[in-house]
């Protein structure tokens, strides 16, 4: 062909458009590869310089460059000299590895059971009134990118190793940490007893998989955290779920019923609301200590009292070194930055290092550096301040706007946190209601959806993620379901 009629062809076959939510250079990839996939472009074949190509088909030249570099990369195109690109001798290969490939998973998908795959890429959100959900709006995303960025100048690169020698965190992230937790919670730590995980989850992971063996009892709240109860039963546990009242978890004496390890949320009992006494707090430390249990103290939002400030911590109550204070960042800041940590005893620190070195290493540390500057600047301490002022106004318009209707809910638990818990009358199906909820796109968990064995009934409101004016919208659509009626 001569070179004109080539031209004609090619812009025959290649069309790009800018209509597309594609980028030009991708679909100039996508294009030529198909040909070589098809047999039309075959091994050895040449192709047209970046500048002869893009003037064609009217596009810049960084567009072809870019389509060229990306199937050199894959293996379909190779350049012999600077400014010559061939169809490489393994296209072939490639093309029928991709073939057998794509026939592979269509079979796949016709004969395997239904996997679950998430239809979203990402979340839109909570919808009200998902617990436990922190409103990502307030949090200052422009600061902590700024930080973020001066994180990465400051340490010029350094982040970006392996930092192996960093396994249970950033230092000044520890450090910082350190010093809030004393502060704010009286726990009792130097900064290297801290490891930085990723979530409380992780931690409370890696804590089952070091202090529990198959068969060991481990106390849990009931209702209580799934999270943890999955952690423990990873581990071979069995659960021993312990019953609630207005003076948080109701457990046997350590030393009459022996446990491997207790898991209690005494701040704010997970999903209750109701804080465990300090008579209670004291009995258990004192139990622990005499019959080397370990105590799991999960704080995960005592930040948020409206009223007066929650009890110290268990941990500051520990003279034995049995308690492990876990806490999280997912509340406080935002879920998905996913870090979180526990305070550890001194005899676990190396141990807890050595298996999450197998686990993961040290997490990523540009979140690590951000969060230690954040720290640092005060913005965090500002942020609390401010998510804590909104989060009591939310808290105020949704017993406000409950009030006004009849339901039988009784929120017994107001003091603080992100949920409230309303519970229910025995006669009340509390999975009924909450399956009405959801059919009325509101997402209100049963409280027995949170419980291992019978428990009290009742609905669990998060409403720290909604607005004042949500809620009440929220709350009149609850209300004009007549959930205490029987449906017709
Ligand atoms: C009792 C309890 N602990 C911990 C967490 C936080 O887990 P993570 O730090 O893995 O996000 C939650 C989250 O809902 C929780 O309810």
């Amino acid at each position: 062909l001569s070179p004109e009629a080539r031209q004609v062809k090619r812009r025959q076959i290649l069309f790009l458009t800018r209509k597309s939510d594609v980028s030009l250079q991708v679909q100039l990839a996508v294009q030529l590869k198909d040909l070589i996939q098809s047999g039309q472009l075959g091994a050895g074949d040449p192709l047209p310089s970046s500048r002869e190509l893009a003037a064609e088909l009217k596009v810049s030249r960084n567009t072809v460059v870019y389509a060229y570099e990306r199937l050199i990369s894959e293996g379909y195109l190779n350049s012999r000299s600077r400014s010559k690109v061939f169809v490489s001798d393994t296209a072939r290969e490639l093309r029928s590895a991709a073939q057998r490939a794509a026939q592979r998973s269509k079979a796949q998908q016709q004969n395997s059971p239904a996997v679950h795959v998430p239809k979203a890429s990402y979340s839109d959100g909570p919808k009200p009134f998902r617990p436990c959900q922190p409103d990502v709006q307030l949090f200052p995303l422009a600061l902590w990118n700024r930080l973020r960025g001066r994180a990465l100048r400051t340490t010029n690169r350094s982040l970006l190793h392996y930092n192996s020698e960093a396994v249970l965190g950033f230092r000044p992230l520890r450090e910082n940490l350190a010093a809030y937790l004393r502060d704010s919670r009286g726990v009792v730590c130097e900064w290297w007893q801290i490891a930085i995980t990723t979530g409380s989850q992780q931690a409370l992971y890696l804590l089952a998989n070091l202090l529990l063996k198959q068969g060991d009892r481990v106390y849990m709240e009931n209702p209580g955290y799934s999270g943890a109860v999955r952690a423990w039963k990873s581990a071979g546990a069995t659960m021993e779920h312990l019953p609630i009242d207005a003076q948080g978890m109701v457990f046997p004496a350590l030393e009459k019923a022996a446990a491997a390890l207790v898991y209690v949320t005494p701040s704010r009992q997970f999903p209750t609301g109701a804080s465990l006494s300090l008579a209670r707090r004291l009995a258990l430390v004192n139990g622990a200590v005499n019959t080397k249990t370990w105590i799991v103290e999960d704080d995960y939002d005592s930040e948020f009292r409206y009223i007066a400030p929650p009890l110290p911590s268990m941990q500051s109550l520990d003279s034995g070194n049995r308690v492990i204070y876990v806490g999280t960042f997912s509340k406080l800041l935002f879920p998905s930055l996913r870090l979180g940590y526990a305070v550890l005893p001194k005899s676990l620190v190396e141990p807890f290092a050595e298996l999450k070195t197998i686990a993961e290493d040290h997490g990523p540390m540009i979140d690590q550096a951000t969060l230690a500057a954040f720290l640092d600047s005060g913005a965090f301490y500002s942020h609390i301040r401010r998510c804590r002022k909104s989060y009591a106004e939310r808290q105020q318009a949704f017993l406000d706007a409950i009030a006004k209707g009849s339901l039988p809910l009784d929120f017994r638990y107001r003091d603080g946190g992100m949920n409230l818990t309303g519970f229910l009358p025995e006669s009340c199906d509390d999975l009924v209601w909450s399956a009405r909820l959801k059919r009325a796109g509101l997402d209100v968990p049963a409280l027995s959806q949170y419980a291992s064995v019978a428990t009290e009934r009742g609905l669990v409101f998060g409403f720290t993620a909604f607005t004042p004016t949500q809620i009440r919208r929220g709350v009149e659509k609850m209300l004009s379901l007549r959930l205490d009626r029987p449906m017709l």
